[in-house]
């Protein structure tokens, strides 16, 4: 059975969208199943993966957010040029979900049961979301077991977590008591600067171990491949941004060695 893991910050720009690509990317190629949902109406993450085009015709995650009748999840995944990493698409309709929502029963439970459906098919389904707390971040804080925060190594980064921290207790105590940190992720790290690593620090002292070994280095290749339309191990395997996410990859699933045993009984 698959994880569900929402990538979140609703500070704009810390590098959500390229985590779930490049992380999603290399898990797939250490032969796991991904699926990659967008839920920002920006869709960079469709786009950044090169099926801005493949999605004109078809349906996205709007309507599965917004149809009266529950969607197959089969019915809008997209295949990547990745083996094994698939893609549940935006496009610039989701910009009016979030207004649409407001009035839909259960508006913070319609993603969760696509995602349910879709579970048992991958070994990890990643949602990427927009900077805001809106409700469309509610729904997959609603629909995710865990959230993975990605936070820049810049002076403000700890601004506003303790706004997404509320709401992560908000999710917990009403529509998803099981809600967990996944992890938090250092990026666009310049190691070089002592301020860099002043707030490196200061991360590591207030969320301790759930702080990612690996720091995503800032790199030009990161930035460079969303425009090919390609994760950076396919723009530029190795570059210090590929590589980077490649070692989170494997950080990710050696977490999880521990749990083996217990799935395997
Ligand atoms: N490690 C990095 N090194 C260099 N550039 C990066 C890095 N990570 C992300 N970028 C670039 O920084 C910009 C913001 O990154 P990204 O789009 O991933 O952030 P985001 O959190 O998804 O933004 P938004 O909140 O707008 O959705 C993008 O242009 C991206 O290509
Ligand atoms: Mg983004």
């Amino acid at each position: 059975m698959g994880r569900i893991i929402s990538i979140a910050n609703q500070k704009g720009g810390v590098g959500k969208t390229t985590t779930a690509i490049n992380l999603a990317a290399s898990l797939a190629m250490g032969e796991r199943s991904v699926l990659l949902v967008d839920l920002d109406p920006q869709s960079n993450l469709t786009s950044g993966i090169g099926l801005t085009e493949a999605v004109a015709s078809k349906r996205t995650v709007y309507e599965a957010l917004t149809s009266d009748t529950p969607l197959d999840p089969r019915e809008i995944e997209l295949d990547t040029q990745v083996t094994g990493l698939r893609l549940i698409p935006a496009d610039r309709h989701l910009t009016g979900a979030e207004v649409e929502l407001v009035g839909m029963l259960a508006r913070e439970s319609r993603l969760r049961p696509l995602l349910q459906q879709a579970k048992s098919r991958y070994d990890y389904i990643f949602i990427d979301t927009p900077p805001s707390l809106g409700l469309l971040t509610l729904n997959a804080l609603v629909a995710a077991e865990t959230i993975l925060i990605p936070l820049n190594c810049e002076y403000f980064a700890l601004e506003g977590l303790a706004e997404l921290t509320s709401t992560m207790q908000r999710v917990r105590a009403t529509l998803n008591p099981t809600l967990d940190l996944e992890g938090v992720l250092l990026t666009m790290a310049d190691t070089r600067t002592r301020l860099g690593q002043g707030v490196a620090e200061e991360v590591r002292r207030h969320f301790g171990d759930k702080v990612y070994d690996t720091v995503i280095p800032r790199n030009v290749r990161l930035a460079e491949a969303p425009g090919h339309g390609l994760p950076a191990i396919l723009y530029d395997v190795r570059s210090r941004g590929a590589e980077a996410y490649l070692a989170l990859a494997r950080e990710i699933l050696d977490r999880e060695a521990p749990r083996l045993p217990d799935s395997i009984l």
